[in-house]
């Protein structure tokens, strides 16, 4: 059992789905529960600075419910870091974020924000929260992740997922190819250094089998969770969709 990947399911967009109407429904610890039931080994959630989907109160209600771990995506950001040391959350995802994006693009820039994200990675982990740093599958920010103490690494999958999806024309095959193999050989570095190696964005129920194939040298599958949201929520919309039409008629046809 221990040596199957993990599953943090996303729930971003069932909070997403409860913003656009301002609706006290779909209850967030509902979904959770329901992700748990399924099998998923832990619950992810992005607090955005703009607090388009999940807020505040979502992220203390399931600290406070939820049997299986919380993975808390996150900015660098002072009010975000302050929120996450009081909620104590298992893990924290540190992410780049810019406000007018649709969705998190590209991984931290470590280079250039060393001295902050050290200082917030020692905040979290002084409070008993494991972080993890989304970053670019590279070496070099592998190295980096390692040297700023890092518990893991997320290996941002947007650009093999966008390549597997046929986002670049001609190129899209080879493409996928040389992000597969930059995908390998990062995770076996972070592993090698002590790291666990996460993966995640725009994954969907095709892409990732291909990634779920690759192994350690012990021949255990090479990335150890995966953090899916979107195909997961587009997924539940379509195979949940019977179940929810026959309730509301019964709803309706109440006497
Ligand atoms: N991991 C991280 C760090 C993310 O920012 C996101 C998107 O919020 C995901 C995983 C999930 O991505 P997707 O919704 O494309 O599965």
């Amino acid at each position: 059992m221990s040596e199957l990947p993990r599953l943090g399911v996303n729930i971003d967009h069932i909070a997403t789905l409860r913003q656009l109407r301002g609706t006290p429904y779909p209850d967030m610890l509902e979904a959770a529960r329901a992700c748990e039931v399924a099998g998923a080994r832990q619950i992810t959630v992005h607090l955005r600075e703009d607090r388009r989907h999940i807020q505040d109160e979502d992220v203390k209600r399931l600290r406070a419910e939820l049997e299986i771990p919380l993975n808390l995506e996150m900015a660098v950001a002072d009010e975000i870091v302050r929120f996450a040391v009081r909620q104590k959350p298992d893990w924290a995802c540190l992410v780049p974020e810019k406000r007018r994006e649709v969705t998190t693009e590209g991984g931290l820039d470590l280079g250039r924000n060393r001295r902050k994200i050290a200082t917030t990675i020692q905040k979290l982990q002084k409070a008993g929260v494991r972080v993890s740093l989304f970053i670019e599958p590279s070496l070099d920010a592998i190295k980096l992740s390692h040297e700023l103490g890092a518990d893991a690494v997320e290996l941002h999958t947007g650009r093999y997922c966008l390549a597997r999806q046929g986002a670049f024309g001609t190129r899209s095959a080879n493409q996928a190819s040389r992000e597969l193999e930059r995908i390998r050989k990062t995770a076996l570095l972070a592993k090698k250094l002590g790291m666990g190696a996460h993966a995640g964005h725009g994954f969907d129920y095709e892409n990732v089998r291909s990634v779920a194939e690759l192994k350690d040298p012990n021949k255990m599958p090479l990335i150890e969770e995966y953090n899916i949201g979107h195909a997961i929520v587009c997924r539940a919309a379509l195979v949940g969709l019977e179940r929810a039409v026959r309730e509301m008629i019964s709803a309706i046809s109440a006497p």
